[in-house]
């Protein structure tokens, strides 16, 4: 299977990609099955996230999901943009080739992870709001 077109479109012109300054929290995973790296920024106000983006070491169906995802979850509340699927982003990217199935994962934990350092710096224990994320196979935090 060949990539979609819109596929192709967010990896060639990704959507909030860049280091955030101002931000309320940062999450960072890494794909255990090719080494990338994927780091998402988000701003937080009253439990809504009006800001995201991402930076990353990654191919371009990882660049392509989280392009997709951090679209999906600017302007949600917080609790919508935790139930984002991998699924669903790559139903709106209109598919992925079945190899490329895991790199989705990493936009979807990164998004996770960003949420739980939220709640961590708010002083509240994330882990039954969020679940457990797998550390990052890449830099062991
Ligand atoms: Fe590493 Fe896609 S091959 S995220």
């Amino acid at each position: 299977m060949a990539y979609s077109a819109k596929v192709m479109e967010h990896f060639a012109n990704p959507r909030n990609v860049g280091e955030m300054k101002d931000f309320s929290g940062v999450g960072e995973v890494g794909n255990p099955q090719c080494g990338d790296i994927m780091r998402m920024y988000i701003k937080v106000e009253n439990d809504v996230i009006t800001d995201v983006s991402f930076m990353t070491f990654g191919c371009g169906a990882a660049i392509a999901t989280s392009s997709m995802a951090t679209e999906m979850i600017k302007g949600k509340p917080i609790e919508e943009a935790l139930k984002l699927t991998n699924k669903a982003v790559m139903e709106a990217l209109d598919g992925l080739p079945a190899v490329k199935i895991h790199c989705s994962v990493l936009a979807e934990q990164a998004i996770k992870s960003a949420v739980a350092d939220y709640y961590r710096r708010q002083g509240i224990d994330p882990t039954p709001i969020v679940g457990e994320i797998p550390p990052c196979e890449a830099c062991h935090t």
